[in-house]
């Protein structure tokens, strides 16, 4: 048995608990201080804590205790979006280097997208990417992919696998890889009236990024960085819109419920909204890439920056900023899809779209709920309590009473994120170069383990800011 105290929640209250084969217990948020001790001694025991070999400070050993004053303590990160890559491209990510990246973002559960290859289609493809996901230690959930060859059977493999199944993915519009399905009528006429899973859209209206790949198909075969942002010209904002707009009008008719991934506009938004109002259970979520870059960084990233739904311009992202604030987003999850950099150093229609994310999960939460002016505790719960319960991780999400022990240990210290520390992922690059974060991931526990430890913060703190 292990307890922690002293640590401190987003609201400045502090934060006592103990930890029982690998759940919370005594769970105490107080106003004040529970127990005075001196930042040395918080220091001495969260090094000697970080610096365990084994980092299994579970059950069966002696009680330990470890003070945290000076740290902030929030329940682990949930990133409901995330491509594995695995099985079939393991030369850009597999389960083990997701597994490392994650814990070092300060996320203990993931949920992976179905393009991978083959596609997730089907039960075969659902074992073996079960079996390569277990063992890697991370929490996890797959969604299904939906297409024209297992349309019909989506309601008895949603029923064979109830538990570790997040929900149906759509690809409204064409992405990486060969996932594509808009007959919706279809869709629900094969659910059924006894099946209930949450879907998620890639909403992107493929006619539209046709017609507008066509007018710029003399760019295509450039490769300076600043063409890049002809990437978001052939992706526009009215395609997003148009299938959101799509997309929620069937949910109403049908009745189903519906979760919008990656929303890159003001209009989504306010179109959700508005549909929310009308009775529709419709969720939605934000990556980190559609708050904190716009087009404005083409010229200095790229390919690095091409990405679906694209980037938008900075008045775009500025509402966005604002509807984050207010708000109206659920979560806030990476779409993390790496590439490797000699892919993605390729012309503008042979590049990949994607960027990895997950290793900097909560530095980035905090960093866009400071740069909108959304409260800390908000944003802490849009990666972690909400996806947990949209997407049904049980038990997960919240520092709780009986909750399995999944938290972070954060401090907040300046640090920008630099190249000698992006080895966790296989494709070692970062959209977020050079960008300051004013938290750090200290630690990542997962179900009372820990699973990842920064080394920075073993010995002492640094000075001034550092590296992250
Ligand atoms: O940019 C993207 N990359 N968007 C997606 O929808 C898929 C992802 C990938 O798998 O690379
Ligand atoms: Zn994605």
């Amino acid at each position: 048995m292990i307890s922690f105290f002293n640590g401190k929640t987003l609201s400045d209250r502090s934060i006592s608990f103990r930890i029982v084969n690998s759940r919370f217990s005594e769970v105490k948020i107080e106003p004040s201080t529970i127990n005075q001790v001196s930042e040395a001694n918080s220091l001495e025991s969260l090094a000697s804590l970080l610096s365990r070999e084994d980092k299994a400070v579970t059950m069966g050993q002696k009680d330990i205790a470890y003070d945290l004053s000076g740290y902030l303590v929030l329940p682990a990160g949930i990133d409901a979006h995330v491509h594995s890559r695995s099985p079939g491209l393991e030369h850009k990510e597999d389960w083990h280097s997701l597994a490392q990246s994650a814990y070092k973002g300060g996320v203990t559960s993931v949920a992976d997208m179905p393009n991978t290859v083959p596609p997730m289609l089907f039960s075969e493809q659902i074992e073996a990417k079960k079996a390569l996901a277990k063992a890697s230690g991370l929490g996890f959930k797959l969604y299904l992919g939906v297409g024209d060859k297992n349309v019909q059977q989506l309601p008895h493999l949603l029923k064979k696998y109830p538990d570790f199944l997040a929900g149906l993915k759509v690809f409204y519009g064409k992405s990486t890889g060969d996932l594509i399905y808009s007959d919706l009528e279809m869709l629900h006429r094969s659910l059924g009236e006894h099946v209930d899973p949450i879907i998620t859209f890639h909403a992107e209206d493929q006619k539209i990024i046709d017609e507008m790949t066509q007018r710029y198909r003399d760019h295509l075969n450039d490769s300076e960085f600043g063409t890049f942002k002809y990437h978001s010209f052939m992706r526009p904002t009215l395609a997003a819109n148009q299938a959101c707009q799509y997309i929620l009008a069937w949910g109403l008719k049908t009745g189903r419920r519906l979760h919008i991934a990656h929303i890159s506009t003001p209009d989504e938004v306010e179109l959700i909204t508005q549909y929310q109002q009308k009775g529709l259970r419709v969720s939605c979520e934000i990556a980190p890439h559609h708050l904190l870059l716009s087009d404005e960084n083409y010229e200095e990233l790229g390919p690095f920056l091409k990405v679906n739904p694209p980037v938008r311009s900075m008045a775009d992202v500025k509402k966005m900023r604002e509807h984050f604030a207010a708000g109206r987003i659920d979560i806030f999850a990476t779409d993390h899809a790496p590439h490797l950099k000699e892919e993605k150093l390729k012309p503008l229609n042979q590049a990949p779209s994607g960027m990895p994310a997950i290793e900097f999960f909560y530095p980035l939460l905090l960093q866009s709920a400071l740069t909108t002016g959304l409260s800390l505790e908000h944003a802490s719960k849009m990666g972690s309590a909400v996806p947990a319960r949209l997407f049904g991780y049980v038990e997960r999400g919240e520092i709780r009473n009986g909750f399995f022990a999944d938290f972070v240990i954060m401090k907040k210290l300046r640090g920008r994120v630099g190249e000698n520390m992006l080895s966790t992922s296989k494709c070692g690059w970062s959209p977020y170069h050079n960008l300051s974060l004013d938290y750090q991931v200290v630690a990542t526990f997962h179900d009372g383990r820990l699973r990842y430890a920064n080394p920075k913060f073993c010995a002492s703190l640094p000075e001034g800011p550092g590296q992250i």
